[in-house]
C-alpha cells in the first residue's frame, strides 16, 4: 500500500518538476522602470488632480472656508519593496495642495503630504495564464499637513477638516490610482503568450510552468515554452534532466533570462530540413576548384574516369534533429547526416554518385541579440566522425579525407547554417523589454541573458 502510495506520489513529483526550458529572474531594476513608466503612461497624476477637483461625495465643507479646489498634484516618489511569496509592496509617496477662501477673505492653502501603500500580489491570470499583479489592502498615511491660514485657526479647523474628510476621501480618491497604474503594468504581459515565428519554419511559445515566485530580491517565472512546426505539430524539449539554474554571482536587483541548450535545441529543430543543401559551385571561398580533379588527389580511380575534369555537387544531409550543447563559455551545435559527392555530367545527364559519406560534426555558437531576437553564427569546430557508406569508387580509407571533409565543411556548408540561423530566434515579449543591451553568458546547460535597462 506505501509503495503504491509513494508510486503515485513519486511519479507526480517528477512530472510537476520537469525542467522549465526558459526561466526569468526579474530585479528590482526592471520593477522599479516598469512601475515607473505605467505611472506616466496612465497620466495617473492628472487623472487624480482631476478627479480631486471634482467635488467629492464626503467632503463636507469647512466652516468659513469657500471656493475649495485641489490645485497641483506632486510628482509622486514611487518605493518598492519585493515581499516573499507575496508580490511587491508598493508606496506612492506624493502631496497636493489644497486652495479656498477663508471667511477673513484670504486665500488659504493647505499642503498634504501623503503616502499610498498597497500590496500588489503577483498572480496567475486564471484566464489567460499571464501573470498578473492584484493591488491589496491600500492604505493612505498623511505624512504632513501646511497651511498659511492663520495660527488662531489652527489646529481647530485643519484637524478637522483632516479628520472628517481628507482621511474618509483620500483613500477613495488615491487607491484608484495603484490600480489604474497596475492595469498599465499588467497590460505589458499581454504578448507573452502568443505564438512568435522562428522564419517560416514554425513559432514558439514562452508559456508558464507556474504561477512565479517572489523572493526578496527578485520575481522568477518559469517557462515551460511550446515549440511548433507549421503544422501545429510540437517538437519535444527533450532535455535529459539537466538542472538548470541561475549562476549565483549576479548583482542583487539585476535581472536576467535563461534559455536551455534544450529549449535552442527544439528550436533549431524547426530549421533541420533547410539545412539540408545542394553545394554545386567550381569557386568556394578559399578552396581550391571543385572538381573531379580536386578529388583525384585522393582517388586515382577519379582521375581515370574523368579524364576531362567535371564539376562536383555535393548533397548534404541533416538526417538527425539538431543538438546544441553547453559548457561554461562554450556552446556547440552537433549535426549529423550525410556528405554524397557526385559528378556532374552533361545537361540531361543524371549526376553520378562517386560517395556518400555519414557524417558527424560539430560547429561552435556565437550568441548575440539583434532587434530583440538571439542570433547565433557559427565556425567548424571538428568534424567528430566520418564514415562510408557507399561508394562507386572502390573501397578507400575514409580517414584519408578528413582534412579534404573538414575544410570542405567550413568553406562550402558553414556559410549556408549561417544564413539559415539569420532568422534568429524570438525572446519572451514582456514589459516591452530591449534585449539588445543584454550581456551574454554561456553556463552548463544553458545561455544566460543579463538584462540591461537602456
Ligand atoms: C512615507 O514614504 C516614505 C518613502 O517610502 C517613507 O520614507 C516615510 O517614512 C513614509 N512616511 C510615513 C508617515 O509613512
Amino acid at each position: 500500500m506505501l509503495r503504491v502510495l509513494c508510486l503515485a506520489l513519486c511519479s507526480l513529483l517528477t512530472s510537476t518538476r520537469a525542467d522549465p526550458g526558459a526561466l526569468l529572474r526579474l530585479g528590482m531594476d526592471i520593477m522599479n522602470r516598469e512601475v515607473q513608466s505605467a505611472m506616466e503612461e496612465s497620466h495617473i497624476l492628472e487623472k487624480m488632480a482631476a478627479e480631486a477637483g471634482k467635488k467629492q461625495p464626503g467632503m463636507k465643507p469647512i466652516k468659513g472656508i469657500t471656493n475649495l479646489k485641489v490645485k497641483d498634484v506632486l510628482q509622486p516618489v514611487i518605493t518598492l519593496n519585493f515581499v516573499p511569496e507575496v508580490g511587491i509592496f508598493q508606496c506612492v509617496s506624493t502631496g497636493m495642495t489644497i486652495t479656498g477662501k477663508s471667511f477673513m477673505g484670504g486665500n488659504m492653502e493647505i499642503i498634504v503630504v501623503l503616502n499610498i501603500t498597497a500590496t500588489n500580489r503577483l498572480l496567475q491570470d486564471e484566464e489567460t495564464s499571464l501573470p498578473m499583479f492584484k493591488s491589496e489592502g491600500c492604505e493612505v498615511t498623511l505624512v504632513s499637513v501646511k497651511t498659511n491660514l492663520p495660527s488662531n485657526m489652527l489646529p481647530k479647523v485643519v484637524n478637522k477638516f483632516l479628520d472628517s474628510t481628507l482621511n474618509k476621501v483620500l483613500p477613495g480618491l488615491m487607491c484608484p490610482a495603484i490600480d489604474a497604474v497596475l492595469v498599465y503594468v499588467n497590460r505589458k504581459w499581454a504578448n507573452l503568450n502568443d505564438a512568435m515565428p522562428v522564419g517560416q519554419l514554425g513559432t514558439v511559445k514562452y508559456v508558464l510552468s507556474s504561477t512565479p515566485a517572489t523572493t526578496a530580491s527578485y520575481i522568477q517565472v518559469d517557462f515551460s515554452p511550446v515549440v511548433e512546426d507549421p503544422n501545429g505539430q510540437a517538437i519535444e524539449l527533450a532535455g535529459n534532466g539537466e538542472a538548470l539554474d541561475f549562476p549565483k554571482d549576479y548583482v542583487e536587483g539585476s535581472s536576467q533570462l535563461l534559455l536551455s541548450s534544450t529549449l535552442l535545441s527544439a528550436e533549431l529543430t524547426l530549421l533541420q530540413k533547410s539545412l539540408s543543401v545542394d553545394v554545386q559551385d567550381i569557386k568556394i571561398g578559399k578552396l581550391s576548384p571543385q572538381t573531379t580533379k580536386t578529388l583525384a588527389r585522393f582517388f586515382r580511380k577519379v582521375a581515370k574516369a574523368y579524364p576531362k575534369p567535371k564539376p562536383l555537387m555535393t548533397q548534404i544531409r541533416i538526417n538527425k534533429p539538431p543538438k546544441v550543447t553547453m559548457e561554461t563559455d562554450k556552446s556547440l551545435l552537433h549535426l549529423h547526416g550525410t556528405l554524397e559527392m557526385f559528378a556532374v555530367r552533361k545537361r540531361g545527364k543524371a549526376p553520378v554518385s562517386l560517395f556518400l559519406l555519414d557524417v558527424h560534426f560539430n560547429l561552435k555558437i556565437l550568441y548575440s541579440v539583434h532587434e530583440n531576437r538571439l542570433q547565433m553564427a557559427t565556425s567548424l569546430d571538428r568534424l567528430l566522425s566520418l564514415s562510408r557508406e557507399s561508394s562507386s569508387i572502390g573501397d578507400f580509407n575514409e580517414k584519408k579525407l578528413t582534412d579534404f571533409i573538414t575544410d570542405y565543411l567550413q568553406e562550402a556548408y558553414v556559410p549556408t547554417v549561417n544564413d539559415v540561423l539569420q532568422v534568429g530566434l524570438p525572446l519572451p515579449d514582456f514589459l516591452a523589454m530591449n534585449y539588445n543591451l543584454a550581456e551574454l553568458d554561456i553556463i552548463e546547460n544553458a545561455l544566460v541573458l543579463n538584462l540591461r535597462l537602456d
